[in-house]
């Protein structure tokens, strides 16, 4: 009977007595490769070679304007708008698509159209705006695959404020839509907010402030609801720096959204609503919130239990917000749903707001705790003192904190799609100048390898260097990648990771490789070259061990320059943890090595062999960030074979912990002797059941080819995560 039990399974996770048990179950921390294998082309009703841009590219965007400006004032009988314009809702539902964007590691926003799925679909801070969604639904069934959800939510946004009055900054389409929850970045992402929020307020009680959403934005009823506009004020500016918004973004984005629309807590949410859309009946269609006090809707809707609107003309562009922020005095009251905000001490104003519903009726002007901020810190209070002062100025930081907020996490500007992309180039967007040089010829890149492989330069020195400049990519925002070489440009050229002093060796020998074949009347960038010595390296050391292989190569790729560069928004991109290269920062990484290699991978688009064949390939052509010789599995390191995993899985060796913390030491059973060194992301090959299954396809007799070229294509796909060009 006891043997039977699995040894050490406490079924420490969650699943339902009926529901089949994953392994993470009983072994919580066996290593789960499932971020790797999602998002899978299958889920994708489009099919594989569905090109979204090319059917967005069809559309007619100023009818597709239009059509949703018509909606935003066809108020519907199950959802009657607001002061009969549903724009304000819209621009809330436009925010909080994008703003889930966070710096830290790229994830979130508005791309993939993940408001569509839970958990987003049902997070207390998306409060009813399974209905936003739902009223664009003719839209998207008009305009069916050549209009994404995602572009549609911030679209909406636009035409929103457009509808209202407002110039906005621009619109670029080309946010493809997932077709499932993004497991991958919702799940870590639980413990990343642990570690991050300490500052911030982590135990919100009320909708809007749920746990889950310290990310997006902070309680509008102050730090863990007290009402402290100073103490709220330190919270914003974490929450919106962690959204890449400095403080002027952050008093015109807060200002310029609350100049719109109003709150909604007619009723206390625990006597009339029911549960969010991940929970409700099937009955409900996937809608969730559901009311059942009054109306249920209108003047008796419940949302995030604050109550009321901002200005005295909610759907309008105006400065009334700073205005009113400014140039009254607030005292705190409570709303009928018993949440705290703030109204103006002079109660002549109190009835100068209209009501979103009930004619001749008129109300007070609000202000959330969190409103109050910019007034109390003096920081946000000098700016809104000079956006009231100059409206021009406010509209065109609104403006563009906006476009900002909605366009941050599509890469650059290389996948914006429409007419309304603005010209203007600006510095978050990572620039690369256009590289106009012809292609290269096939004997041009043959003429170039030669060229560098001249130069002395070691297969891992090239290696290494075309690996730093390309795996900079995440996909999460679609920035970094080797275009633009911004390795050679700081921070990236001084990152430990890097190996600076190599780097700047490395740097040198191809920038005269560059200036000799330049003088002619061609001309190669300096990012192609470091792509280029990859490949030059990679067949060399194929040949070596018996495989002709050519690595492909495209050329195009353009040089960035430091000013187009935000030294500090790049120092975001730094790997805490690659395991390709045998790197890790304990103090920075927030997961375990192997885990970490998961992220990376997931962040570079990597499937489970392709993650493998590389590790593989890396360890033996020298690719360790140190020079280290942990994992490398072989006698002739710089030859390219399958030699890591031929002696990984071989019984000979005997693995055991070492006494340096994260090593391990590979004894010769015979002999006692240590053969081989190995960090936890060189023995989870051999460990993890399913990755040792791919190790040990590599580890064939007959697998040496098929290895090589596998590790080619990988790695050939890594160097072109960023050429959105092709
Ligand atoms: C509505 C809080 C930032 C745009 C609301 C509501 C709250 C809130 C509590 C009421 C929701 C409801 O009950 O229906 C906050 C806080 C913020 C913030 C605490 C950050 C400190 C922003 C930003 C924007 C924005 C940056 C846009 C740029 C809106 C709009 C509405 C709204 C347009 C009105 C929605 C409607 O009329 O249905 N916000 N918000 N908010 N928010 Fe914000």
């Amino acid at each position: 009977q006891e043997m039977s039990k699995p040894q050490g399974a406490m079924g420490k996770g969650s699943v339902q007595a009926g529901q089949a048990k994953p392994n993470t179950f009983w072994w919580p921390d066996q290593l789960d490769l499932s971020p790797l294998r999602d998002h899978d082309n299958r889920s994708n009703p489009f099919g594989e070679d569905f090109d979204y841009a090319k059917e967005f590219n069809k559309l007619d965007l100023a009818q597709v304007k239009k059509d949703i400006d018509s909606v935003l004032t066809d108020s519907q009988d199950w959802w009657p708008a607001d002061f009969g314009n549903y724009g304000p809702f819209f621009i809330r539902m436009s925010w909080h698509s994008a703003g889930t964007y966070r710096t830290l590691d790229g994830r979130g926003g508005g791309d993939g159209g993940q408001m569509r799925f839970d958990p987003l679909n049902s997070w207390p801070d998306n409060g009813n705006l399974d209905k936003a969604r739902r009223l664009l639904w003719p839209i998207k069934q008009k305009y069916g695959k050549g209009l994404s959800w995602a572009d549609l939510m911030i679209l909406a946004g636009n035409v929103a404020l457009e509808n209202m009055g407002f110039q906005t900054f621009g619109f670029a389409g080309g946010r493809n839509d997932d077709w499932e929850p993004d497991l991958v970045y919702w799940g870590p992402e639980v413990a990343m907010l642990a570690s991050d929020r300490e500052d911030a307020d982590g135990k919100l009680q009320r909708p809007l402030g749920a746990t889950h959403m310290g990310l997006i934005y902070v309680n509008p009823e102050g730090p863990r609801g007290v009402p402290d506009p100073a103490g709220s004020a330190k919270n914003i500016r974490l929450a919106f720096g962690r959204m890449a918004m400095n403080d002027e973004e952050t008093v015109a984005l807060i200002a310029g959204g609350h100049t719109f629309g109003k709150m909604h807590g007619a009723h206390k949410p625990g006597d009339c609503v029911g549960a969010e859309p991940g929970a409700a009946g099937i009955e409900e269609q996937g809608l969730g919130w559901k009311n059942k006090c009054g109306k249920g809707h209108s003047e008796d809707t419940v949302t995030s239990g604050l109550e009321g609107a901002w200005t005295q003309a909610p759907t309008k562009w105006t400065s009334l917000y700073l205005s009113n922020l400014l140039n009254f005095e607030w005292k705190q009251t409570r709303s009928p749903a018993g949440a705290i905000q703030w109204i103006p001490t002079d109660e002549s104003l109190h009835k100068s707001v209209p009501d979103a519903h009930v004619d001749g009726k008129f109300n007070p002007p609000v202000m959330t705790t969190a409103d109050l901020a910019l007034k109390a810190d003096p920081a946000y209070k000098a700016i809104a003192e000079r956006f009231l002062a100059n409206p021009e100025e406010y509209r065109l930081a609104f403006a563009k904190a906006w476009f900002k907020l909605t366009h941050r996490d599509m890469g650059p500007r290389a996948n914006y799609l429409g007419k309304e992309v603005p010209e203007e180039v600006l510095i978050w967007q990572d620039p690369i100048p256009e590289n106009t040089a012809k292609p290269l010829s096939g004997g041009e890149v043959k003429k170039l390898k030669k060229a560098i492989l001249d130069t002395g330069l070691t297969t891992a020195e090239l290696v290494q260097t075309a690996w730093a400049s390309a795996s900079t990519f995440r996909a999460g925002d679609m920035r970094g990648g080797a275009n633009g070489a911004r390795i050679a440009l700081a921070p990236q050229n001084s990152w430990d990771v890097n190996n600076p002093d190599q780097l700047n060796k490395v740097l040198g020998k191809l920038k005269d490789v560059q200036r000799s074949f330049n003088s002619g009347k061609k001309s190669v960038s300096l990012a192609d070259l470091i792509v280029l010595g990859g490949a030059a390296a990679i067949e060399q050391a194929a040949k070596k061990g018996g495989v002709d292989i050519t690595v492909p190569f495209v050329s195009g790729r353009g040089d960035a320059k430091q000013e187009h560069t935000d030294v500090v928004s790049f120092d975001l991109l730094k790997p805490t943890a690659d395991a390709f290269r045998n790197y890790y920062d304990e103090t920075n990484s927030y997961r375990p090595p192997t885990e970490m290699l998961v992220d990376k991978a997931d962040q570079l688009n990597l499937t489970v062999p392709e993650l493998t064949a590389l590790i593989g390939g890396m360890r033996v052509l020298g690719g360790n960030w140190d020079g280290s010789s942990h994992g490398v599995f072989t006698d002739n390191p710089g030859t390219l074979n399958n030699h890591f995993f031929v002696n990984l899985l071989d019984m000979a060796t005997q693995w055991r912990k070492a006494d340096t913390a994260g090593l391990y030491e590979g004894f010769d059973r015979k002999t006692g002797e240590v053969k081989y060194t190995a960090t936890p992301v060189d023995l989870i090959f051999g460990s993890n059941s399913e990755l040792r299954a791919i190790a040990e396809v590599y580890a064939f007799d007959n697998a040496n080819e098929h290895f090589v070229n596998d590790f080619v294509d990988a790695w050939v796909k890594v160097m072109q995560l960023d050429r959105f060009d092709l």
